[in-house]
């Protein structure tokens, strides 16, 4: 990405000598002005909430579905033509793509000098999505993540708290072990690809009351709680923070986050949070392995906010050694579709707090012990209370004795046609070939990904 990205830092440091050393010496204000800048931020976020929210979800659903389902026909009819070259060797150098955020950007061999027509790709509720498309490469330099408060050009966190919108890529492989939790400003894009990034070692991702995230082609691993203390939110500001969850990603009162092929496995609390009001999210193409709690949507049944809360987890292969929470769900709205499901050791979804639940077109696969077989759990609620939620499955495939307990209005289907008459997604039989290459992806600029 060459020249504007060097210029491009070096401005950066030149604006933030300007900027951040007064603000050192100004910021560590009292409580109350510390409140008040979340306060502030937070009705911000809201705001955003309130126009990212889709008053009629079904549409959404609707059109992800046509999309999922067009792209799997044309996979397979290419497949269908490519067969006899094929045959007796495995897929290698060519390129497969069967869902449509994949066949939006994959096989193109010039990926990586049009970075940015990823923003394009994104579908279901987090499809407002742009992140940084708007702004300037950053390129990131430096995996040292040494100083919190006065973050170094070419590091990671120098690059998050900017506040004009920035696609983030990296020079080269790296692993950054983050001191503190990477508290991130909207309007971003982290995109490893054509590299391998690791966040690994120390503290995750927070997105907290801020819109317009993507996160693409990482690794995180081995998240641990953040021991708070000041940590630097933006070049103008600065607080302090308790102890972090140890959540791989958290998203906290934020709105339009996509998270695509990242690959997350054992970090301390979930391994993706979403709480607080969060809506128009989207996780796909993802491969999570080797965790209790995997994702949490919605923190409180006490938290009636998180109804706004809209979700699609597509095209994701949850993996070995899962135990629960693929997702666990409040309040609101989850369309759970073509996703691979082939180990849990609890249950895959589960929820309190009545949240609407569309599973549509994935493969589950049951563990062997004969007391596990049930995909969704219900928790503090009776029978007769829970029977009235929507948790509805549509062309999911059951193996191994797997199965979902249905609840909500029976006739849920024949009012809302537009989720279901017709538009099925892709069919939950081709979900091992749409979850493939599920996770960070191994590609090198110059051939397609
Ligand atoms: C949020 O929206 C309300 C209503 O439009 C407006 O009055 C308020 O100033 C906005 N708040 C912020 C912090 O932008
Ligand atoms: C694949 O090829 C077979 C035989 O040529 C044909 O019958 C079938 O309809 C094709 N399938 C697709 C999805 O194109």
């Amino acid at each position: 990405m060459g020249e504007p990205v060097s210029k491009l830092v070096c401005v950066f440091l030149c604006a933030f000598t300007i900027v951040v050393v007064p603000t050192l010496i100004t910021a560590q204000g009292s409580g109350s002005a510390e409140e008040e800048y979340w306060r502030i931020r937070a009705e911000e976020a809201w705001n955003h909430t309130l126009k990212a929210y889709e008053a009629n979800p079904h549409t959404v659903i609707g059109a992800f579905n046509k999309q999922a389902s067009d792209a799997v026909k044309e996979f397979l009819s290419e497949k269908n033509s490519t067969r006899r070259e094929l045959r007796g060797k495995k897929w290698g150098g060519g390129c497969l793509a069967t869902n449509p955020i994949d066949r939006c950007w994959r096989c193109q061999p010039n990926w990586a000098d049009n970075r940015k027509r990823l923003a394009d790709c994104v579908v279901g509720f987090g499809r407002g999505t742009t992140g940084g498309k708007n702004g300037a490469f950053y390129v990131v330099t430096d995996s040292s993540d040494d100083s919190i408060l006065a973050p170094k050009p070419g590091t990671l966190r120098h690059a998050v708290i900017q506040k004009e919108p920035l696609w983030i890529i990296f020079e080269r492989d790296m692993v950054i072990r983050l001191t503190q939790e990477l508290i991130m400003q909207g309007d971003k894009t982290i995109d490893g690809r054509g590299v391998s990034v690791h966040i690994a070692y120390g503290a995750g991702i927070t997105i907290q009351f801020v819109k317009n995230v993507i996160i693409h082609g990482l690794h995180i691993h081995d998240i641990h709680q953040g021991s708070g203390g000041l940590v630097r939110d933006s070049v103008d500001h600065f607080g302090i923070r308790t102890m972090s969850d140890g959540d791989g990603i958290s998203i906290f009162g934020s709105s339009n986050v996509w998270i695509d092929h990242v690959s997350m496995w054992k970090c301390y609390d979930g391994l993706i949070d979403a709480v607080e009001a969060s809506t128009a999210i989207t996780i796909s193409n993802s491969h999570f392995t080797d965790h209790n709690e995997v994702m949490l949507f919605g923190a409180s049944d006490s938290q009636s906010k998180d109804a706004v809360m809209q979700i699609t987890v597509a095209f994701n292969h949850f993996g070995k050694r899962l135990i629960q929470r693929m997702p666990r769900c409040r309040w609101g709205f989850i369309h759970v579709v073509n996703n691979d499901y082939t180990h849990w050791e609890m249950y895959a979804i589960g929820g309190s707090q009545h949240p609407i639940i569309i599973s549509q077109g994935n493969r589950f696969i049951a563990p062997p012990d004969i007391f596990k077989k049930e995909v969704t759990k219900r928790d503090y609620a009776e029978e007769a209370r829970w029977k009235e939620w929507t948790w509805r499955s549509e062309g999911d495939l059951f193996m191994n004795g797997a199965f979902f307990v249905q609840s909500g209005d029976p006739d849920f289907t024949k009012k809302h046609p537009e989720i279901f008459d017709g538009i099925a997604p892709a069919d939950s039989s081709e979900v091992t070939w749409i979850t493939r290459f599920a996770g960070a992806l191994m590609c090198r600029p110059g051939s397609p990904c």
